[in-house]
């Protein structure tokens, strides 16, 4: 969530439509009194996490309190079983994250999609360790030889380009490798939700989610033409 509720002004003035990813109800509330689109996040998910709630709880209490927004599901979803239920939990849709690492339009590095797609959700850990470029925010990853032993001395280990600029990757590094990185791949930040399917295009991946998702259905508000499914 922002600090700063001008963001939903600036958003709307520019003809947006604000979506946010939060992980408390109270977040939630706040976020849609703002009109956004709600991203109610559990505690399955792969990457920084935003709250301590699993998801369906999350969505359940949401849905409660705000029968009329625009509500999506991310954490844990792996296949459609799912998803369905996340939307009987209340959701209108569903976000995903580490479903899309072994997307090729991904370009992650092919050592963490075949470690993503060779574990399973019981191989992941929810740390603090990966803080350099993201502080204090917890987040689920693999469990790696950093995490087990957070206390080993080597400050780089690897190097990476990104935007074409080179950079040493620091053992503690909130960044993914990807397939500009080189060095040591599985002591990296290899976010993974407790979710994950071996769907290697990221088209095949929303294809497999259509029979779950309703039709949707397309309002115009306001003089903007808004499409929500799930109703
Ligand atoms: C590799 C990876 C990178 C992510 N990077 C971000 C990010 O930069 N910003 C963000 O808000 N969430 C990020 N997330 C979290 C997702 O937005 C989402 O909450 C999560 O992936 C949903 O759970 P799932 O991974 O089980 O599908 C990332 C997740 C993964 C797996």
């Amino acid at each position: 969530m922002p600090e700063d509720d001008t963001v939903f002004e600036r958003a709307a003035a520019a003809g947006r439509r604000t979506v946010v990813q939060l992980g408390t109800v109270e977040d939630g509330v706040r976020a849609a009194g703002h009109g956004a689109v709600v991203v109610a996040q559990g505690i399955e998910a792969g990457g920084h996490l935003l709250g301590t709630s699993r998801r369906d709880e999350l969505v359940s209490v949401l849905r409660d309190r705000l029968p009329d927004a625009c509500l999506v599901a991310a954490g844990g979803i792996g296949g459609p079983a799912e998803a369905e239920r996340a939307m009987a939990a209340g959701a209108d849709g569903i976000l995903l994250g580490t479903a899309f690492v072994v997307a090729h339009e991904s370009r992650a590095h092919g050592r963490f999609t075949s470690l993503v797609t060779g574990a399973d959700e019981s191989d992941t850990v929810i740390t603090d360790v990966y803080e350099v470029g993201w502080p204090g925010r917890r987040h689920r990853v693999l469990a790696t030889a950093v995490t087990a032993d957070p206390g080993q001395p080597e400050k780089f280990i690897g190097r990476t380009v990104v935007e074409g600029k080179p950079y040493l990757v620091p053992r503690f590094g909130a960044a993914v490798p990807t397939q500009a990185t080189s060095g040591r791949i599985e002591e990296m930040a290899l976010y993974r939700g407790q979710s994950c399917t071996a769907v290697t295009s990221a088209a095949d991946v929303v294809a497999a989610y259509a029979g779950v998702l309703r039709s949707p259905q397309t309002t115009e508000t306001q003089g903007r033409t808004e499409t929500r499914v799930g109703q």
